[in-house]
């Protein structure tokens, strides 16, 4: 329970003090974002890098928080140390705003947060997905896991710090102190909620909060997607859910597990008990997909807030195989002021069939259509390196090869260099994606089926 507890408890006193005398001058001098790009490292075994990492531990989070709160005024002040005035000029009051699209009928763009995790040799294809994601109004945090060595993760951060992009929109982040995720057992819960409660101690505005594995990949441009999400109540939910259980009864709820991921340095097998339990009667078990679209409020609902429904569960899945496909559907559904908000669809295509129950099976090049007339958002599973990814680029994203995914921000010429030249962050500029989105959301809100569909 340490790791899950962590990011749900209040700010642990300890590391707290010890650190105290050591940051506050360097924490306070600066807006947070710059700050945190060039912390060093206080481990004492290694190398002091200056580059460094954005967060290294929940301790030094906790006191980030707590400068974040009393800076948080000033926390996007000063052209020089926040965001490119370029990409954001209504945040600054001499802007050069460039004005191409005026349609002045379309409600401001919200923002995503996104957690992109990976796990060992797949620091290539983490990359790959920021650059197909990318979207200067969104928040990004990459994680790799333990199993990745910390060469992979600083070649990440090196690549990140040194993308001119990037560096202007100051919104990717790297997890210096890998969390421990274990997919067939309950770390990747603590994970998510660890991600989450980062990116909101940030502060920052985003509205919905997506964790994309490594082996995920979208279907549409961000502008698509910002764009379409702009029309849509800022509190919906799109989490896959189902009340019954069928086979996930024997095999997901009535097991006990102990994820090695909670309580050992090493990651070992996980351990079953030779006992198993009952399915709970104190609350209703939702089962379901471990991607989903959660709003903000939500994840605030689960890391800060006073019901104490989420910290229930969150106990009695921790000793649950795959557990994060279960733990944010259930807790949804059994919360009085959540549960309206949830559309049981999470807009990822993925196919499993008897040969993959419990996960996907790949994609390649032969489901592409089937893809695109899903209407889906995003994908999963992709292999690394698939010719798929390729033609999703040059298809769907409009993307070439190395660079980020276009977007109405991008005013340089075509071909390589588009964003290198940026404009208004809040300008978008939707083409078919939003369109095959659209017509997919509209389906699932038309006469309000959907609320039939909800915690069923
Ligand atoms: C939400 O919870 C309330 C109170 O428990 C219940 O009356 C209502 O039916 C629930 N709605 C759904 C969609 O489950
Ligand atoms: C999610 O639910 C929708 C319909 O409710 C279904 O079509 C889709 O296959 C599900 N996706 C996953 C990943 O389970
Ligand atoms: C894609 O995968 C399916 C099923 O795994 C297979 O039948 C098909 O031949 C593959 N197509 C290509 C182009 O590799
Ligand atoms: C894109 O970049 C590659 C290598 O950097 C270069 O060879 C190619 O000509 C560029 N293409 C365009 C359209 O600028
Ligand atoms: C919505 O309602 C109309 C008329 O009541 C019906 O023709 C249509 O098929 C319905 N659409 C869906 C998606 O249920």
């Amino acid at each position: 329970m340490q790791n899950s507890g962590a990011a749900a408890a209040p700010p642990q006193q300890q590391p707290q003090q010890q650190q105290q005398n050591q940051w506050p001058s360097i924490l306070t001098s600066k807006p947070i974002f710059s700050t945190l790009f060039t912390l060093r490292d206080p481990k004492p075994n290694n190398k002091p890098t200056l580059l460094l990492y954005t967060f290294l531990a929940i301790s030094l989070l906790s006191i980030t928080f707590i400068f974040s709160l009393s800076t948080s005024s000033s926390s996007s002040s000063g052209p020089h140390s926040g965001p490119d005035p370029f990409l954001f000029p209504a945040h600054h009051a001499h802007n050069h705003r460039i004005i191409y699209d005026s349609n002045k009928a379309n409600p401001p763009p919200p923002s995503i947060a996104y957690l992109i995790s990976g796990s060992r040799a797949d620091s290539a294809r983490i990359l790959r997905l920021l650059h197909a994601t990318f979207h200067p109004l969104n928040q990004y945090l990459l994680h790799l896991d333990p199993s990745a060595s910390h060469a992979d993760r600083e070649r990440v951060a090196l690549t990140v710090q040194s993308n001119p992009i990037f560096k202007a929109a100051q919104n990717v982040h790297v997890m210096g102190k890998p969390d421990f995720a274990y997919q067939k057992g309950s770390s990747p819960v603590s994970l998510a909620l660890h991600a989450a409660s980062i990116l909101i101690r940030l502060n920052l505005k985003w509205d919905w909060f997506v964790c994309l594995s490594a082996d995920a990949y979208p279907l549409v441009t961000q502008d698509d997607l910002l764009h379409i999400m702009s029309f849509l109540p800022k509190e919906m939910n799109f989490v896959n859910h189902s009340s019954y259980i069928g086979w996930k009864e024997s095999r997901r709820l009535r097991p006990i597990i102990v994820d090695p991921g909670l309580y050992l340095a090493e990651g070992t097998e996980m351990f079953y008990a030779t006992q198993k339990r009952d399915l709970p009667s104190a609350f209703r078990v939702f089962t379901g997909s471990s991607f989903s679209i959660l709003t903000r409020s939500f994840m605030e609902f689960c890391i800060l807030g006073a019901d104490n429904l989420p910290r229930l569960l969150l106990m009695y899945f921790a000793n649950t195989p795959s557990s994060l496909s279960n733990y944010f559907p259930s807790v949804l559904c059994n919360s009085r002021q959540f549960n309206r908000t949830v559309i049981n669809q999470n807009l990822l295509y993925a196919i499993y069939d008897d040969r993959h129950i419990s996960d996907p099976r790949p994609l390649n090049s032969s489901d592409f259509d089937d893809m695109v007339r899903s209407g889906a958002a995003f994908a999963r599973k992709l292999q690394p390196d698939d010719p798929v990814l390729d033609l999703i680029d040059e298809k769907l994203l409009g993307r070439s090869p190395g660079s980020v995914v276009p977007g109405g921000w991008c005013l340089g010429e075509p071909g390589n260099s588009t964003c290198l030249t940026w404009g208004d962050a809040s300008i978008l500029r939707p083409g078919s994606g939003s369109q095959r989105l659209e017509k997919a959301i509209v389906k699932l809100l038309s006469n309000g089926t959907f609320r039939s569909h909800q915690c069923v």
